[in-house]
């Protein structure tokens, strides 16, 4: 019997692409001739070594990677990326600067504090409630590094170009867009994405480590905290999440062989964007929260004109099969997640509903 799918426009963990799960799917019971399921297998296996090495190896194909970065797989989600990154590159004497952009940023800035590292929020769009992307921010020239949110998954805004920070590499939250468009990594020191958006399933937290920055790691970091171990034994100083993985390197897979890379995937991202952000912007009845030229491409959050309408049209829209299209419990209102595997036909039928809904009650 053929499965009931939805259009699932989840913030996280979020939509992945159907052929990537009837993939998983087919080979779950035995995979690759071995007669055990992926998540039996051992991780020392030859199996899952070639698991291991294919991910990797797209990942540096998708993202241009060249020999001064390391892919690595941590657990502990993005949320453990918050306390590893100044605890392994603010040594006493050193400090970073942040940027402010909305919840995550702030819980990233929250962590280096509790560590009572030394550290400078330069730059806040708190003002106007994260509305916008800071521009013309001055960076201390002695940072370590500056922290940024490339994706405010909350308040739907996106770096659309990433600030310029000179020599100072950015290290950057890019949970809710990694994958999504072409990266410039050589302004990057470190890249961290919690799987759960673009790449795969949660309990994996992708990150690419500019190898100069292992240099500025103490000693006294603990064994599972410290970057250096996770970079000198491939991911595989303890067991890794295996089954995370071998979804992320189908992930990748789709991403390499049925969209054809990151170029084609962000023409696609747009298109999905424009065609939602147009109908809104053409509506007097939903309103975008986010600035113009802040938009992101991947959360579109928008207003009803009352919580009451906000409720019902979550509501209609699951009775519809359209699915995960409540805001942030912090924030309220609506927000559509579309992410690299939501379809542009998923971003149609959002569109019409809309419409439908709007005659039916504006
Ligand atoms: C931008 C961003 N950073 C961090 C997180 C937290 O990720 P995790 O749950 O993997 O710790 C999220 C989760 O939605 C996110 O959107």
């Amino acid at each position: 019997m053929e499965a009931h799918r939805i259009n699932n426009f989840n913030p996280g963990p979020a939509a992945l692409p159907l052929a990537v799960l009837e993939e998983i799917q087919e080979n779950f019971l035995d995979f690759n001739g071995t007669g055990m399921s992926i998540i039996e297998i051992s991780h020392r296996s030859k199996e899952f070594e070639a698991v291991m090495m294919d991910t990797i190896a797209r990942i540096r194909r998708l993202l241009n990677l060249d020999d001064n970065f390391n892919v690595i797989f941590c657990q502990g989600g993005a949320s453990l990326q918050f306390c590893m990154v100044p605890m392994n590159f603010l040594a006493t004497g050193k400090s970073a600067d942040y940027v402010d952009t909305g919840t995550w940023s702030s819980k990233a800035i929250k962590e280096a504090q509790i560590l009572d590292k030394s550290i400078e929020v330069v730059s806040s769009s708190k003002d106007k409630n994260y509305a916008y992307i800071p521009q013309n921010i001055q960076f201390n020239n002695n940072a370590v590094y500056v922290h940024i949110t490339s994706n405010n998954t909350i308040k739907g805004t996106q770096w659309a170009s990433f600030p310029e920070t000179g020599a100072i590499p950015i290290v950057a939250d890019m949970s809710s867009d990694i994958m999504s468009r072409p990266l410039d990594v050589n302004r990057f020191g470190l890249i961290y994405a919690g799987a759960q958006k673009n790449v795969g399933p949660a309990g994996v937290c992708l990150v690419i480590l500019r190898k100069d920055m292992l240099e500025l790691i103490p000693e006294s970091i603990p064994t599972m905290l410290n970057y250096t171990t996770f970079s000198s034994k491939n991911s595989m100083f303890n067991t890794p999440p295996c089954f995370a993985i071998y979804t992320v390197q189908l992930v990748m897979k789709w991403l390499e062989e049925t969209i054809g890379g990151l170029e084609k995937m962000e023409v696609l991202n747009r298109k999905k964007a424009q065609r939602l952000y147009s109908f809104i912007d053409s509506s007097d009845f939903y309103q975008a929260t986010a600035e113009l030229d802040s938009r992101s491409l991947m959360n579109v959050t928008f207003r009803l004109p009352n919580e009451d309408l906000e409720k019902r049209f979550v509501q209609e829209a699951i009775n519809n099969d359209l699915g995960g299209l409540k805001g942030h419990r912090s924030v309220g209102g609506c927000r559509a997640s579309i992410y690299n595997a939501t379809t542009l036909q998923a971003v149609e039928a959002l569109v019409d509903f809309m419409a439908n809904f709007e005659k039916q009650n504006g």
